[in-house]
């Protein structure tokens, strides 16, 4: 028997098993994504329930893996973002640069969110505490298109339909992406999309060869609405596309259909669909531009989420160092690092991630 039709064989137990789980989990799970996913009542609240708001709306962000690798500190009129060092992932991401390009989009979205509920939001790096404060100052209450698209924000891993972006949308997500000491780079022709391809190629295949890489991302696969909604965290097999299934049956299926061949193929249309890449670039390969590079690729999210487009990073080209020197070297921009990369385009809605509750993640002082 092929590895293949076994796959399939399984697959089909698997679908059946996973039918009658479906029906008993499906509802939590749903139930679940509507809680997470949604704005707050309201947005005139005293400063602790508003400070516990930002905090929520700060944990929608994107983050690598799901890992959710944030803590936060709230004082008085600042809240103190920190890495978890319990979540980092040592073998995609062995210098944390990931951890704070997290951390960078979790702020984003309270500098977005303190807007509505009457607040300035001012971020800076504090090396001492390896975090990045956030000072709040009253100020006039303002709901801007970025706050209403958070809850609307996903990762979508699918295939798009090969519509371009008419250029007065293509110039939103130029204002969107770039930052304080990061550049953000557009790709949309053909030509291009082809050339980041072999990168994208080259990451995947080397990752897929690292079992450090493989192990790592399987452990943070949640294959079934039961093990997503008791974590509340990893990557739901789901919200990638692919089938829930009972754990153990999903973990054998993946160790059959997870190949290199099988995942750069799915890269390749993926790619080839899609309207463009953005590649964010900062000026210094040091944490507070990690962060700052995060904030960039979050807004151009959210900028992007408002404009009805669908966006998903493909970071492989930047995560393996070798291939992101030769990537560095097609991108022009001599010794800087190319921290993360992003295509974008038309397609559908996938089902949704979730998110631990807020009470996780708030530091008691
Ligand atoms: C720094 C960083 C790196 C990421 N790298 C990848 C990646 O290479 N491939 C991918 O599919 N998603 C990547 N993601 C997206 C996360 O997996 C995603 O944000 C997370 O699973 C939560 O899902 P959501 O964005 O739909 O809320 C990355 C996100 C961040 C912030």
């Amino acid at each position: 028997m092929t590895a293949l039709a076994a796959g399939g064989g399984l697959i089909a137990i698997g679908g059946a098993t996973a039918f009658v789980m479906n029906a008993r989990d499906l509802s939590g799970y749903q139930e679940a994504v509507n809680a997470t996913w949604r704005h707050s009542d309201s947005t005139d609240l005293p400063p602790s329930s508003a400070q516990r708001e930002l905090v929520r709306y700060a944990t929608l962000a994107a983050n690598s893996h799901n890992t959710q690798p944030w803590q936060f500190r709230l004082s008085d009129r600042s809240i103190l973002v920190l890495p978890d060092s319990r979540r980092r992932l040592p073998a995609v991401d062995p210098d944390d640069h990931h951890v704070f390009a997290s951390l960078g989009c979790a702020v984003e979205n309270m500098v977005q969110a303190a807007r509505a509920f009457g607040l300035r939001a001012v971020p800076r790096y504090d090396p001492d505490e390896r975090g990045i404060r956030v000072d709040l100052e009253a100020a006039p209450p303002e709901r801007t298109d970025l706050f209403d698209a958070i809850p609307h924000r996903q990762s979508t891993r699918t295939v798009y339909d090969g519509r371009s972006v008419p250029p007065e949308h293509l110039r939103l997500l130029e204002a969107a992406g770039n930052g304080q000491g990061v550049r953000m780079l557009l790709f949309t022709e053909r030509k291009q999309r082809e050339e980041i391809l072999s990168y994208l190629v080259a990451g995947n295949s080397a990752q897929m060869d690292d079992v450090a890489f493989v192990e790592e991302l399987k452990s943070w696969i949640r294959f079934s609405y039961g093990s997503a909604l008791s974590t509340r965290d990893g990557l739901f097999s789901k919200s990638s596309g692919n089938p829930v299934l009972p754990d153990w049956i999903g973990r054998l299926i993946l160790n059959l259909v997870f190949t290199k061949e099988a995942e750069n193929r799915n890269y390749e249309s993926q790619l080839r669909s899609s309207a463009g890449v953005a590649v964010f670039v900062s000026d210094k390969n040091e944490p507070a531009y990690w962060a700052e590079a995060g904030r960039c690729s979050q807004r151009f999210a959210l900028q992007a989420t408002a404009l009805q487009l669908r966006h998903a990073f493909i970071n492989q080209p930047v995560e393996v160092p070798a291939v992101r020197g030769q990537f560095a070297t097609y991108l022009g921009i001599g010794d800087r690092r190319p921290d993360l990369v992003m295509r974008f385009g038309y397609g559908p809605e996938l089902p949704r991630s979730l998110r631990r509750p807020v009470e996780h993640v708030i530091l008691r002082t």
